[in-house]
């Protein structure tokens, strides 16, 4: 999809047209892994892993068992073709006054120190479903499995954009205080002309955001559905600013004008619905970083469990913006009584010492009744908590709710 250039000559990279919906050509996805799925639409690819799978795959999640999110067909690129293009657009300058570089995938996986940083990825609709249960919601009804966690590698964007762009070190700088730097994709989307996102240029810079350009996942070159041959990784922000199939890089002093930074993922006031959502986009902010949130993904609801074992309950927590999980509380009585957890296993980065990856908790349970309500809820090391019930919005996204499981069978063991 791209054209080859010489590394750091100045040009101008491919001006992205927005498809029609019938031009859309997803004859060239990759082939999937289906029963480790619960497929919402085939066509964007939209999987999240069922979540017993989840837990029980580990902390790191296997690549074909990763969530899957797309917005359109996934793009079949060259890796010696590919060129990123990075420029600095000032502020009254227009955008015919950018003056652009090219790296090739060469350069990337070469000029720089290759950083490694595990961090997982949800996507702010994750647990829509709860949100939608109560009004209409505009957006995929994802449950809780879209969330998982890789280990990915690549060169750390603040070193990119400093030998690169020019882009001052000293977080005090103006430019990096006030600047924002946007990603664009080299694919086609339904919503846009190609999928593009931004994060403040303070985050990209900061030694310790770990903001990195991935071209690994779990120790492999990534696959076409997560990205390949590149992408950003902005750990401890919601997934839909780690944009896939990375093309573009420029550090301007507003948000990206793409439809996925200023039409999508914010949470809109709970007066605002189908009927004058045009009238708030502008006023509500872009989200950034994750709200803490908890969910159990075994045993799950209606699940039918021999008794008189005792039960494990296990799950996954996370928070936002590097803050870790420091407890996690089950109740089996619908939230009237609480116990800590037995144990949670979170590992901070070991360069930045903050916590990307979720942590995974179990606790054993002696005798789970069919009447039982299971219920767990997290802190993070802010004190940030998650509230009782879900609060409505109509896209859909940040449910971060006491997640409530029901209808837990235990059946008498049969006579061996
Ligand atoms: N990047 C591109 N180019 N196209 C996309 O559709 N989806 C975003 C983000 N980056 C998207 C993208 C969203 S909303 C999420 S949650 C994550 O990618 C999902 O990443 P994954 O598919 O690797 O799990």
């Amino acid at each position: 999809m791209s054209t080859q250039h010489n590394t750091l000559d100045c040009i101008q990279p491919p001006v992205h047209k927005k498809k029609e919906l019938c031009d859309m050509d997803y004859s060239q996805d990759p082939p999937r892994i289906l029963s480790n799925y619960l497929v919402h639409a085939p066509k964007p690819f939209n999987a999240e892993p069922h979540l017993p799978l989840l837990v029980n795959a580990g902390l790191i999640t296997p690549t074909d068992v990763f969530f899957k999110r797309n917005h359109g067909p996934i793009p079949d690129i060259q890796l010696e073709d590919h060129q990123v293009y990075i420029g600095v657009q000032s502020h009254g300058q227009s955008d015919a006054g950018v003056e652009w570089k090219a790296l090739s995938m060469n350069d990337i996986m070469t000029r720089w120190p290759k950083a490694t940083i595990t961090a997982s990825l949800q996507c702010a609709g994750n647990r829509r479903e709860g949100l939608a249960q109560l009004k209409e919601v505009k957006g995929v009804i994802w449950k809780a499995g879209t969330i998982s966690n890789a280990v990915w590698s690549g060169p750390r964007l603040c070193d990119i954009l400093k030998d690169i762009a020019g882009v001052p070190q000293d977080l005090h700088n103006e430019m990096i205080r006030n600047y924002h730097v946007s990603f664009e994709a080299d694919d086609h989307v339904k919503e846009d002309a190609c999928y593009g996102s931004s994060i403040p240029l303070r985050k990209a810079m900061d030694p310790l955001g770990d903001v990195i350009l991935a071209y690994e996942m779990n120790g492999q070159p990534l696959t076409r559905d997560h990205g390949f041959p590149l992408r950003v990784i902005v750990p401890g922000y919601i997934g839909a600013r780690s944009v896939k199939f990375l093309q573009k890089i420029l550090v301007q002093p507003q948000e990206s004008t793409s439809f996925f930074q200023r039409r999508d993922y914010k949470i809109l006031p709970p007066w605002i619905d189908s009927s004058n959502v045009d009238t708030a986009w502008d006023t509500t902010v872009s989200l950034g970083e994750m709200n803490v949130q908890c969910v159990i993904c075994t045993p799950m609801e209606k699940e039918v469990i021999l008794c008189p074992k005792p039960v494990t309950v296990k799950g996954y927590a996370i928070s936002g913006g590097g803050r870790a999980i420091y407890r996690v509380e089950l109740s089996v009585d619908g939230g009237k009584t609480w116990e800590p957890v037995d144990k949670i296993e979170q590992t901070p980065d070991k360069i930045s010492g903050m916590y990307w990856a979720w942590a995974l908790w179990e606790k054993k349970v002696p005798k789970i009744l069919t009447t039982s309500e299971i219920v767990v809820r997290a802190y993070d090391s802010s004190g940030n908590m998650q509230p009782e019930f879900p609060i409505w919005n109509y896209r859909g996204v940040m449910n971060n709710a006491w997640f409530r499981v029901n209808n837990v069978i235990q059946m008498p063991q049969p006579n061996m």
